[in-house]
């Protein structure tokens, strides 16, 4: 992807080329458009030799006299970040009075802006206002982090998270998913026992999140219901954290209604403690537990909204196919993506994965061992574009 950084002059600038070294080295074109303001904080030949193309500051470069209307046409995404109260006042203006704010106007691409300031700037009436003027007219606006300012004030202000530009700005300019609606049940459900312990299973999450990922880079809107999991969840993607089975069932229902797809990757603890124990169970000799059947959070989701599309998963030791599509059939499901647990390969907590899915309308694909975020592209091609390749 070709992306246009605008760079312009608060302290947070700093923090800038690290973010330009990773998009590179994920294999992005990046070309830096910097305030002069932002030239005296951050060093143009350093984000030169990061960014490996040349870095424009001034308005009447002789080396690219029209560079604001070829730059804004080069790109596929222009990105500004950190951004002053100044300049969003400006972008929301149309002032076109240094080459970052007039490439800004002449750029008609998806824009993304990452305001960092201090809080009281931040949250001064025409700054909100200059905001909704931006968003008004297309671009995306994300809300500074609440914490410690380089001014000295604690508040909203601070510039957004290296992983939340990175994860916001690595998306298909094209959004093909736009407008798609999902949730992605995500980890290990935890059913406590005592006070101190409790049941649950060896998922990671790294199936979900990565599914998550894909489908928000897309362009679809994603809500993340997560368990416990191994890694931690994208900070740009909205998450709810749950404990057991039936918050994990509370929440989706909830909120199942504003969503058109269930993605259920979670692996929820079938049982819990028929009754949990006020104190810690102590350690003497034998002890009997007393477990109920938790709900199946699917079926019951596809009970209450027969008409959203519930993707599945199934974790099988043997009879694969028939137990996989059978449990597709059983809870309403669209398709069902299953792993297959053996004595050579065990999906749950690896790096990797091997999944045959399953469509109830027939079709089916196979997907050979690969890293979960492969497999789960070629998962979310097959299903959401139906593309087998
Ligand atoms: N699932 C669910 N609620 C549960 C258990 C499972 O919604 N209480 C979902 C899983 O997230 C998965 C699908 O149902 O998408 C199949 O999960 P799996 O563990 O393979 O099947 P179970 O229904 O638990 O059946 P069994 O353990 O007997 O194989």
């Amino acid at each position: 992807m070709k992306i246009l950084f605008g760079i312009t002059g608060g302290i947070a600038a700093y923090k800038i080329p690290q973010v330009i070294r990773r998009l590179v080295q994920r294999g992005h074109e990046v070309e830096v458009v910097m305030t002069p303001a932002a030239a005296k904080l951050v060093s143009p030949f350093l984000l030169q030799t990061l960014s490996k193309r040349p870095v424009w500051v001034e308005d009447f470069d002789s080396r690219r006299p029209l560079a604001h209307i070829e730059l804004a046409d080069w790109c596929d995404v222009m990105v500004v970040a950190p951004a002053t109260a100044n300049t969003i006042a400006k972008l929301a203006w149309g002032m076109a009075d240094n080459l970052l704010t007039s490439t800004f106007l002449a750029c008609e691409k998806r824009k993304v802006i990452f305001p960092a300031m201090n809080v009281k700037m931040y949250e001064n009436l025409l700054t909100k206002q200059n905001i909704q003027r931006l968003r008004e007219v297309g671009c995306e606006v994300y809300e500074p982090e609440v914490g410690e300012l380089a001014c000295g004030y604690t508040g909203r202000g601070r510039l957004a998270d290296e992983e939340v530009i990175l994860g916001v700005v690595d998306r298909d300019p094209r959004k093909p998913l736009e407008g798609l609606r999902v949730v992605v049940s995500t980890g290990a459900t935890v059913e406590p026992l005592d006070p101190v312990r409790y049941i649950s299973n060896f998922s990671s999450g790294k199936m979900g999140i990565a599914f998550a990922k894909r489908l928000f880079s897309l362009g679809a809107e994603v809500l993340l219901v997560a368990g416990r999991t191994e890694i931690p969840l994208p900070l740009y993607i909205p998450s709810r954290r749950v404990q057991t089975t039936a918050d994990m069932l509370r929440v989706i229902d909830d909120v199942m209604k504003d969503y058109d797809v269930l993605v259920m990757a979670a692996a929820p603890a079938d049982f819990r403690a028929k009754e949990m124990a006020v104190e810690k169970i102590k350690r003497e000799g034998k002890l009997s537990l007393d477990l109920v059947s938790n709900p199946d959070i699917v079926a019951t989701i596809h009970e209450h909204y027969p008409e959203k599309r519930l993707i599945g998963f199934a974790l099988e030791m043997k009879g694969h196919e028939g137990n996989a599509k059978e449990k597709m059939k059983r809870k309403g499901l669209e398709a069902i993506i299953l792993n297959t647990v053996s004595s050579e390969f065990h999906p749950m907590g690896s790096d990797e994965n091997e999944v045959v899915v399953y469509k109830a309308s027939g079709e089916e694909i196979s997907i050979p061992r690969l890293p979960k975020e492969r497999v789960v592209e070629k998962v979310v091609d097959f299903l959401f574009f139906g593309e087998k390749a």
